[in-house]
């Protein structure tokens, strides 16, 4: 089963995502066309039980899948990504039935788009700060405040919004959040500044404005209060999508080293009989290949039930960090080659680097990792 999960995201990626992924990075524009095709091949509902109309698959199938994605474009992987770890699961987990039925199911489906909106200009990694803020009028809440960095915020269906329930008199941290389901045609949403990004320019990053966005009392996920705990259990799978997504693009800039290293030649023979470039050849595999082992070997306790905290924080510090070595060795052996856009190695750099900050920085999962070590030493 793995394996033809793998082979239908291969060939989806060759056919429909590789021969157009450069074209929509210079045009920063990303067809929403694709998203809906992801979802009718299922790669939208890869986690979601068939009951809920999902393929009910297992992690590890999922990130096989989205790991093959990433490799032809880093941009539509992290649509994918998204869509699958964060707002899906986090109705999966904590949604009424009406809730799954009118929202997870279309979602599943892929005819719903996702979206996760929980930093704010002023609350990045520190995201219990976060400001937007919900009070009831009525049956309903009104929300107010801006959220920054939304990932496919600009045609996104659904969007898993954090906001404060708790007062300005009666601050409560990261108990004073709740998450709310929200949807472009409610009053007062807008669409705010998209984003000009270094790398994975066809994803659109976009804030959103609320000045006092009605929604209905029914789109409250779960118990008030609760919603920052439901956004970091969700991350915790989140992150492993990351690391999949770094390893797709750390693998397309192994594979494009491998094959110019053989082709170019250099004092007349091909470097890749140099021992300088058979090192750093060496090294890349060697990267790839333990951040990967540890992330299948997470994915594995993941579908135990078992926590991935730790691990989840693990696989993403280092298929991050390998897919920034990586890509910049991959332009040091295209040497002047790798540094312009007729090749692919500089898009991979670039789309290598947003994986060390979103979803948690690099230093954000460092101090999970050690939180979670002294945990377990009681
Ligand atoms: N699972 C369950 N509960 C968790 C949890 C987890 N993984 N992590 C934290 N919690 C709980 C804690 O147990 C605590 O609950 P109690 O008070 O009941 O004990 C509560 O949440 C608050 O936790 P902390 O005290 O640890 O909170 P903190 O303020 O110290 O922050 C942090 C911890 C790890 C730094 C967190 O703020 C964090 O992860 N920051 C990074 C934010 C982030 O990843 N943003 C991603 C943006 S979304 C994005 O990038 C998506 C995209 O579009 C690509």
């Amino acid at each position: 089963m793995q394996q033809e999960i793998l082979h239908l995201a291969r060939d989806f990626a060759a056919g429909e995502i590789a021969p157009y992924a450069a074209q929509w990075d210079r045009d920063a524009c990303f067809p929403v066309a694709v998203a809906h095709r992801m979802g009718q091949l299922g790669f939208l509902g890869m986690l979601i039980p068939e009951e809920y109309d999902g393929l009910g698959l297992d992690t590890t199938s999922y990130l096989l899948a989205l790991e093959a994605i990433a490799n032809a474009d880093a941009s539509t992987a992290v649509l994918m990504s998204v869509h699958n770890s964060l707002p899906t699961q986090m109705l999966l987990n904590f949604g009424s039935d009406e809730q799954k039925e009118r929202y997870l199911k279309p979602m599943a489906r892929g005819e719903l788009i996702g979206a996760f909106a929980l930093s704010e200009p002023e609350a990045g990694s520190d995201a219990s700060s976060l400001r937007c803020q919900a009070v009831r009028d009525g049956d309903d809440w009104l929300l107010t405040g801006t959220k920054s960095w939304v990932t496919s915020g600009s045609f996104a269906d659904v969007i898993m919004v954090m906001a404060r329930t708790d007062s300005s008199d009666a601050r409560r941290g990261s108990k004073g959040i709740s998450a709310f389901i929200v949807t472009p045609d409610l009053t007062g949403f807008h669409v705010g500044k998209k984003e000009d990004k270094m790398g994975l320019r066809a994803s659109p990053t976009v804030m959103l404005n609320f000045d006092g966005l009605r929604v209905p009392g029914a789109n409250l996920l779960g118990a008030e209060g609760q919603g920052f705990i439901y956004a970091m259990k969700s991350l915790d799978n989140g992150r492993l999508g990351i690391a999949a997504q770094a390893l797709g693009i750390a693998q397309a800039a192994l594979d494009a080293s491998l094959d110019y290293a053989a082709e170019r030649k250099q004092f007349g023979q091909p470097i890749r009989e140099f021992q300088a470039i058979q090192f750093k050849l060496a090294d890349m595999g060697s990267r790839i290949t333990s951040a990967r082992a540890l992330l299948h070997m997470t994915a594995a306790a993941k579908d135990r039930g078992e926590s991935t905290t730790m691990h989840g924080s693990m696989c993403k510090l280092l298929a991050s960090e390998t897919a920034m070595y990586v890509t910049t060795e991959a332009i040091q052996i295209f040497g002047g080659y790798g540094y312009v856009k007729d090749y692919p190695v500089e898009k991979l750099f670039r789309d290598a680097k947003i994986t060390e900050i979103y979803e948690g920085t690099s230093e954000v999962q460092r101090i999970v990792i050690a939180r979670e070590l002294y945990a377990r030493r009681h």
